[in-house]
């Protein structure tokens, strides 16, 4: 149970972050924002993302929560925009990937979800087919990008996954869930390693399943420990655990948040890999956010004896996050020192939009409504 002094500190953080978002949204509207490295601010012209980008939902994400949060038409109206754009997505196709769960979970999904609206029910139903035709029935795994190899799966598409649950209860079609089961059953098998940490690519043989190799990916080296990675995995194992019930899921989510809590130093964001040699230190505050998300789910799902650690190191992270957030409100940035990848020397250390998405989902689960975006049970 979190004290009361926890309490007051998440609400002030939530009306701090929300009292800035207020400022950013008519600046950004319906746009894409990424990231803002380059003019210090958001650009809805420039620094914005490409419309199949796996990005493009965390703001309308942001949002539907500040719907949420204050019951404001302006923000319903941002969201829905961007929701209507990104059908361009679709007629492209050729641009899209697994990450459409995260694209139409945040966007078309939670607009069904908050306001039932039959269009967005269709645009998120439209991408779950689109994830479940990415799986490789064979080898149990759903395929990463089209532009890498199609050998290739990835230790995030456990957030894209739950999209797949949701279609399942919705069409009462179980093949969506199954397919959602095989692929967290390998990622189970053949991401997580012993000691929790997790590798972020894996390659198989597309006509067996064997295993042919671990890439490096976004993190130090093959065999590292990308911190992002690991916050995909605490939290979408957790995803999984909440929407298809198996007991061996949260099993995994727990390892792995153990692991991960055990590499945090204290006071600090973590690192872009825990593996990564001492200097020079890189840190990402949205693996921070993100394992936020996930350890908040974790400790609603386990026994009261338990729930303690996974709520410490939650508001120990929010209390690290506080500390790198951007309240001027002459500067349109949130969340500083997000990092992209650890061999991405431009994109560290800056404003990545997942990474404020996440911290204002979290501040909301405290707040006791997230709009369950991604939950579906
Ligand atoms: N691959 C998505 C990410 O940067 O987390």
């Amino acid at each position: 149970m979190f004290s009361e002094k926890d309490l007051y500190f998440a609400s002030e953080f939530l009306d701090k972050v929300v009292k800035k978002v207020s400022v950013m949204a008519p600046e950004i509207g319906s746009n894409f924002p990424t990231t803002n490295s380059r003019l210090g601010t958001w650009d809805p012209k420039g620094e914005t993302a490409n419309i199949s980008s796996w990005t493009t939902a965390f703001w309308p994400g942001m949002m539907w929560l500040m719907y949420i949060k204050t019951g404001d038409e302006t923000y319903k109206k941002i969201a829905e925009g961007c929701e209507e754009k990104l059908d361009e997505a679709f007629n492209i196709f050729k641009y899209i990937h697994h990450d459409v769960g995260f694209m139409w979970s945040l966007s078309a999904l939670a607009d069904y979800k908050l306001t039932g609206n039959e269009k967005s029910r269709d645009r998120a139903m439209h991408a779950a087919t689109i994830l479940a035709g990415r799986f490789n029935h064979v080898a149990g795994y759903i395929r990463a990008w089209d532009h890498s190899s199609m050998k290739w799966a990835i230790i995030d598409c456990m957030m894209n996954i739950p999209l797949l649950s949701w279609a399942s209860e919705e069409s009462k079609d179980p093949r969506f869930r199954q397919i959602a089961e095989a692929h967290a059953d390998t990622a189970m098998r053949c991401f997580v390693r012993h000691d929790g940490s997790v590798n972020h690519i894996v390659e198989f043989d597309p006509e067996t399943g064997e295993v042919l190799a671990t890439p490096r990916g976004q993190g130090y080296s093959s065999g590292s420990s990308w911190s992002r990675g690991q916050a995909w995995a605490l939290y979408g194992f957790t995803l999984a655990y909440l929407n298809l019930g198996k007991r061996e899921y949260l099993d995994t989510a727990k390892k792995i948040a153990h692991y991960f809590i055990a590499n945090l130093e204290p006071n600090e964001l973590p690192r872009v890999d825990f593996r990564a040699p001492t200097e020079p230190i890189y840190r990402d505050a949205s693996a921070a956010s993100i394992a936020v998300c996930g350890l908040l789910e974790i400790a609603k799902a386990v026994p009261e004896f338990e729930k303690q650690m996974y709520e410490r190191a939650a508001m120990s992270l929010l209390h690290t996050l506080s500390e790198n957030c951007n309240f001027k409100e002459d500067e349109l940035r949130l969340l500083e020192n997000s990092s992209s990848a650890y061999h991405s020397p431009l994109g560290m250390h800056m404003p990545w939009i997942f990474g404020d998405y996440y911290l204002l989902e979290s501040l909301m689960k405290l707040y006791g409504n997230d709009g369950r975006f991604t939950i579906h049970k």
